[in-house]
């Protein structure tokens, strides 16, 4: 299989989504935060206060270039942000997972450790701050996605057979 790359907002599910494909596919599920976390043995929170933003999309972007290179037959769960990176699309197929705003809040605050869900994450410092970074954000992804899914009220495995569907 070629390489999926799943893109969207922070908190929309991602990472949770890669690893139901992974699981009931078979597949490995790899995650470009985890990948930017090891090869600067810190948390990306502790990047960004130590180093600013910028520093942290010149990683994303090594990042692309070492998953260009090097990773196959993988699903991938991005950053919000690493939509952004030069030739995304020689990654992969790129799906987006959509969500209204409002859904994503809901999911955060609902989740047994939201306070650390939030705390980690230096653009959701509230959600005002987020809300305006996903008004700017929201027609970006669909631009670049190859596939849009929305994943409001559903589960992540039910999420995962969607996607295989849509691919094979
Ligand atoms: C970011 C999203 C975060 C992380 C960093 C920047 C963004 O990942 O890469 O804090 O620019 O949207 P998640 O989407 O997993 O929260």
């Amino acid at each position: 299989m070629d390489n999926i790359l799943l893109i969207g907002f922070m908190g929309v599910g991602k990472g949770t989504i890669a690893r139901a494909y992974a699981k009931e596919f078979g597949a490995f599920a790899i995650d470009t935060d985890d990948l930017i976390e090891s090869l600067e043995n810190r948390k990306i929170k502790t990047i960004f206060e130590e180093e600013g933003e910028p520093y942290f999309r010149e990683l994303e972007q090594k990042c692309a270039k070492w998953i260009s290179k090097s990773v196959k037959n993988s699903i991938i769960s991005t950053g919000g942000g690493f939509f952004k990176v030069k030739n995304i699309n020689k990654i992969g197929t790129i799906v987006l997972l959509d969500s209204s705003f409002e859904a994503i809040l809901k999911r955060i605050q609902e989740h047994p450790n939201a306070a650390k869900k939030l705390a980690k994450r230096p653009l959701f410092k509230s959600p005002e701050m987020a809300k305006k970074l996903y008004k700017e954000r929201v027609a970006q992804y669909k631009e670049i996605a190859d596939i849009v899914i929305n994943v409001e009220k559903k589960e992540p495995t039910e999420i995962a057979h969607q996607i295989q569907k849509l691919l094979s």
